[in-house]
């Protein structure tokens, strides 16, 4: 007798969709304070931060696609390398944010904000679907996540 699943189920190959996450890192100074607040309100706000200090700032890419059946790849490695030089190393690393990079001049540099400039950075050198996630830590204990 035959079984009755036999035969007749036809072979579905599995999904061939995947992430990739790649990690920088960077070393940047900031102060964080609001321009519309006064000295004593950013300092109430902000707390320690107000003041200027330092951190060693990790950000994970994560890119989602296709296995490219030819490379086996999600993303060509070496170019996704020159895309996060360009978005985050380049323009960040070594850099006082508030006063070295324009963007900041008028934006609190949060990493919320950090997250988002360091999106549409890559934004620019990679296809329009590929940015999936990213998750930057300013230290081991705080992280931002975005998403677009
Ligand atoms: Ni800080």
């Amino acid at each position: 007798m035959q079984n009755p699943a036999s035969g007749s189920t036809p072979v579905t190959s599995p999904p061939r969709i995947a992430t990739f996450s790649r990690i920088d890192t960077f070393s940047a100074s900031h102060r964080l304070a609001c321009k519309s607040l006064s000295d004593a309100e950013n300092k109430e706000l902000f707390g320690e931060c107000n003041q200027r200090h330092g951190h060693n700032y990790r950000v994970v890419v994560t890119i989602r696609g296709e296995i490219d059946p030819a490379s086996g790849m999600v993303v060509d490695l070496t170019y996704l390398k020159a895309c996060m030089k360009e978005a985050i190393t380049k323009p960040l690393d070594k850099k006082n944010l508030d006063e070295d990079v324009p963007y900041f001049a008028n934006i609190t540099s949060t990493t919320e904000n950090l997250a988002m400039f360091i999106w549409g950075n890559l934004q620019k050198c990679l296809p329009a679907t590929a940015l999936h996630k990213l998750k930057l830590y300013e230290t081991d204990q705080n992280s931002v996540s975005y998403k677009g």
